[in-house]
């Protein structure tokens, strides 16, 4: 799998840990995110992500910050990605299982890498069951065109 990975500044040793597991699954990694601790605005990191996933040039994504919840959101104003910030593996895999997530987004202030290896490894084990899901996973998409 091809997989984009963006980060902050708070975050750049747990992406270079991330980038050597998924390497070691055998998945092809492509750097979004900053490779320098000097402070930065984590929005622009999770829209390059979420651009490459919408566009198809990475399969998924995974955007790491300080607690995963800024890159997540700004990632989930793209259109099309279904980004998910996870603490945990079950609801890593759920994620993907009944909400066909394309973006898995964690904290590097919140899990130890040991922890995030499971939470990542757990997503991309997974895969969309489809069905009743897929209708629901249809709504919140048509979300997205609809008029107030
Ligand atoms: C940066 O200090 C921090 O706000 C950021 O990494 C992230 O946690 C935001 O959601």
């Amino acid at each position: 799998m091809k997989i984009g990975i963006g980060n902050d500044h708070t975050s750049v040793d747990m992406k270079w840990e991330m980038v050597a597991y998924l390497e070691s699954l055998g998945h092809e990694v492509v750097n979004y995110g900053t490779d320098t601790r000097e402070s930065c605005d984590y929005p622009m990191y999770g829209k390059k992500v979420a651009c490459a996933v919408r566009d198809g040039v990475a399969d998924r994504g995974i955007l790491i910050c300080g607690t995963g919840v800024g890159i997540s959101l700004a990632a989930n104003k793209v259109k099309g990605i279904r980004a998910v910030v996870c603490s945990e593996p079950y609801s890593a895999k759920l994620s993907k299982e009944h909400n066909d997530t394309n973006i898995l987004a964690f904290g590097s202030r919140v899990v130890g890498t040991e922890l995030a290896k499971m939470i990542v490894g757990a997503w991309l084990d997974a895969e969309f069951e489809g069905g009743r899901h897929k209708r629901r996973v249809d709504m919140i998409m048509a979300i997205e065109t609809e008029r107030e």
